[in-house]
């Protein structure tokens, strides 16, 4: 059974029918052909799958579509332009500082790395790299990027 629900991805208002197992992982991969949102350990273990859901981030991998029915999503290919809905597509600052402090090395964990990235500067409250640290140990890296990860959040957080 497919139900309706309506979602505004990335800025644009979406209506989609979606199986009430349909994971929100699923639908933005699968469905809406956005692979920037990268599926890990489909358990709630890596991070990989995170996305911004009326700015908070989750793991998109335990997130039943159905659940987030009228929510907005934003994920990595969202993030250009977030703070300038005037119609730039210049990178998000986070984007920039990953850029500049080279926080990425295979870059398959990056997606999720950014969004949760934003999703701490939403919640505002790590201010010291220990917080940085610890608020985002839900991403795991297995290049070991965590330094330059950590140095780019610095950065944009100050
Ligand atoms: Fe969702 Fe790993 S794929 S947490």
């Amino acid at each position: 059974t497919a139900l309706d629900i309506t979602l505004t991805i990335n800025g644009q208002r979406r209506a989609l029918k979606v199986t009430p197992w349909t994971t929100l992982l699923d639908l933005l991969r699968e469905k809406l052909d956005l692979t920037g949102t990268k599926k890990g350990c489909d358990h709630g273990q890596c991070g990989a799958c995170t996305v911004l859901v009326n700015g908070t981030r989750v793991n998109a991998c335990l997130t039943l579509a159905v659940m987030k029915d009228g929510a907005e999503i934003t994920t990595v290919e969202g993030l250009a332009g977030l703070g300038d809905r005037g119609g730039s597509n210049a990178l998000h600052p986070i984007q920039e500082a990953f850029i500049e402090h080279d926080a990425f090395q295979c870059g398959y964990c990056t997606p999720g790395q950014l969004c949760s990235s934003v999703g701490l500067m939403n919640e505002g409250h790590a201010h010291s790299r220990e917080e940085i640290r610890e608020a985002m140990s839900g991403n795991l890296c297995r290049c070991g990027a965590y330094t330059n990860i950590v140095d780019a959040i610095e950065d944009v957080m100050q």
